[in-house]
């Protein structure tokens, strides 16, 4: 949400941050702008709307400056206008600031400089940053202060931030910080960066280092300090990334959520190399999480908190999880738990799912979390285990134990492939528990994980045969007002993931229910105009979902059936078939997605829209 990019070296500064905040623009997308240093002035320019209007300004205007910050923007405090894109600047001018966060106590901060002459003109939280630090600058005595400056304002800030500063007072220093909210420098030959995420700085470079809460950071072209926001000079190493440009890069696909949905069977792939093991001894798991007997023993229940996609992941995490291993299990909105937690319970895992790593709502529920059990007795004590896609994300510093989801960059903001290796991190877990509680037999477990093996290529198939059928599907679907999508048990978040992927980038209304409870309500929309689908897969509730998809059909609904290939029954009653294979009732979440995932993609994709980008949202949420 929000990303921010800063350059200082010897090349022109404007193209290699434009070219970093294309990569960044995932994170918001309502208007940019970069702001340079260049021949004793800072030059900043803005635009609304897309990146490519920033760019066109651009081209109008030579800078050869060799500093300089740039800013994607998710509107949180003032319209999208370009009065209110970043960079901000104090009233002089000198000073510029990109921020990504939100800084709480903006209000008080700013009636404060305003009485002391301080003009503003936005109605963002960030504009206070360049004031407060002018007037920081403006009482010190020395000439080397800037950096000084910028740490006694940070002290002055309440949120979760991160920020870059420039000034054409100090041209050759970039001031960047983090507080609680994600900012990663890179190091190069006589050149540096800084950065809201490492896909805006790995075409230059793979030796990073993140940024640590309450940290402070002066870039110059010889080399980058770090201080804690006390001043006290830290030692810290970069580390080498283990990706490579072209991993954030279309590959020939039209849209990078096209090409994402195609990764999953490569996705699901690398998970079950990682975390199960073939040819097991007698006694030995078949699982490999790595993860200590301490947060496994006397386990009574399990909370897991999560937004969004991942909250879908954690449903089906707790049907596994209660039916295979039996452990009482809750799911929680995460934006909701903090503010009304249950009552505190013993010898519970809390485990945040977020494949960003930064969603501050998750990230906030954790830390109440682990606050409200610090200094209980030891069975009230917090075990904490996070699922996500970036270990080395603000997430990752959280929680003690991790377990990675293996799916590559993401960059679609609609979450595909890191669904279905948070699924496999679910699978990995409940068989996990199971094993060691001994609630399924070994034989059983064996059985499931074969079952497992064959899923990449069951993927493979259903993209090949849905990929026309969706397609054509998507044609006579572009101008539908409403969907419903309706699933039972371990196949209800199917449902809802089905409707969110549909709602969040083609606008058309959907909802995701539980099979059965359409006649309690919801049966009162259904007319010819309202096409309802149905997954409906063998197993515990197959003949449930047909009869409730026969109620829909009877109010004339146009009925689509993701249902196995060679399905008399099903054949006759939907109108539409979404094909996938027969597998265990266990697995089918993870092949059920995948055609609901592609008639989204194509009805959003037939409808013109930005698939990618989809209108108001944002990669990470990191803002509560
Ligand atoms: C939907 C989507 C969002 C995210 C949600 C949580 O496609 O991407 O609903 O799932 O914002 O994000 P993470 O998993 O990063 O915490």
């Amino acid at each position: 949400m929000c990303g921010i990019v800063g350059y200082i070296g010897t090349q022109a500064a404007t193209e290699i941050l434009l070219a970093g905040l294309e990569k960044l623009e995932y994170r918001g997308y309502d208007s940019a702008g970069i702001a340079t240093v260049w021949e004793g002035e800072t030059h900043c320019v803005r635009a609304k709307g897309k990146l490519h209007n920033l760019r066109s300004k651009l081209e109008q205007i030579e800078i050869p400056a060799q500093i300089g910050i740039g800013h994607t923007r998710w509107a949180t405090h003032g319209k999208p206008e370009e009065y209110n894109a970043h960079p901000h600047m104090d009233t002089a001018k000198r000073i510029a600031v990109v921020q990504n966060g939100i800084v709480e106590n903006y209000r008080e901060l700013r009636e404060n400089l305003k009485q002391k002459g301080h003009l503003f003109v936005s109605d963002t939280d960030t504009e206070v940053i360049p004031h407060l630090i002018a007037e920081f600058l403006k009482n010190s005595s020395s000439s080397s202060d800037f950096l000084d400056a910028v740490r006694q304002a940070v002290n002055h800030l309440e949120g979760a931030f991160a920020i870059a500063v420039i000034s054409a007072d100090y041209p050759d220093e970039l001031i960047v910080v983090r507080q609680q909210a994600p900012l990663v420098i890179g190091f190069g030959q006589g050149e540096f960066f800084c950065a809201s995420d490492t896909p805006a700085i790995v075409a230059h470079t793979r030796a990073v280092l993140p940024l640590e809460n309450g940290e402070i950071a002066r870039l110059t072209p010889l080399g980058v300090e770090i201080y804690n926001f006390a001043g006290d000079r830290l030692k810290k190493q970069p580390r080498l990334l283990n990706f490579t440009s072209t991993m954030v890069e279309k590959q020939g696909f039209k849209h990078f959520m096209l090409k994402e949905i195609h990764e999953q069977p490569g996705v699901v792939r690398a998970n079950l190399e990682a975390y199960f093991r073939n040819d097991v001894n007698p006694g030995e798991s078949p699982i490999n999480l790595g993860l200590p007997t301490e947060l496994y023993n006397d386990l009574e229940q399990i909370h897991i908190l999560a937004c969004g996609t991942s909250w879908h992941a954690a449903l089906i995490g707790k049907y596994l999880i209660e039916q295979l291993a039996g452990i009482s299990t809750q799911v929680h909105y995460a934006s909701e738990y903090r503010y009304a937690p249950p009552p505190l319970t013993a010898n519970t895992l809390i485990i945040g799912v977020t494949q960003s790593g930064e969603t501050a709502d998750t990230l906030a529920a954790l830390a109440m979390e682990k606050e409200r059990r610090q200094g209980k007795e030891p069975k009230y004590q917090a075990r904490l285990l996070g699922i996500t896609n970036r270990p080395e994300s603000s997430l990752g510093h959280m929680v003690p134990h991790i377990i990675s989801t293996l799916a590559g960059i993401e960059i679609g903001v609609a979450a595909t492939k890191t669904f279905v290796a948070q699924l496999m991190a679910f699978y990995a877990l409940a068989l996990d528990l199971a094993d060691r509680r001994q609630t399924v037999a070994p034989e059983k477990i064996a059985e499931i994980i074969n079952s497992l093996r064959q899923i990449p290529k069951e993927i493979e198939a259903t993209l090949e045969s849905q990929e026309r059928l969706t397609e054509q599907l998507a044609h006579e679907f572009a101008e539908t007002q409403d969907f419903i999508f309706l699933g039972r048990g371990i196949n209800f978040p199917i449902a809802l993931e089905g409707a969110l992927k549909l709602k969040e980038i083609s606008y058309i209304h959907a909802e995701g229910y539980p099979a059965g409870e359409m006649k309690h309500g919801p049966i009162a929309l259904l007319d010819a105009k309202v096409p309802v689908v149905a997954i409906a897969v063998p197993g515990t509730v197959y003949e449930k979902v047909i009869s409730n998809a026969q109620e829909a059909k009877a109010r004339d609904s146009r009925l689509i059936g993701v249902t196995p290939v060679n399905d008399g029954e099903a054949a006759e009653i939907f109108n539409d078939l979404l094909p996938v294979s027969h597998v265990d009732e266990l697995l089918s979440p993870i092949l059920a997605v995948v055609p609901l995932q592609l008639l989204a993609y194509h009805i959003a994709a037939r409808r013109g829209l930005d698939v990618d980008q989809p209108r108001n949202l944002a990669k990470s949420v990191t803002v509560e």
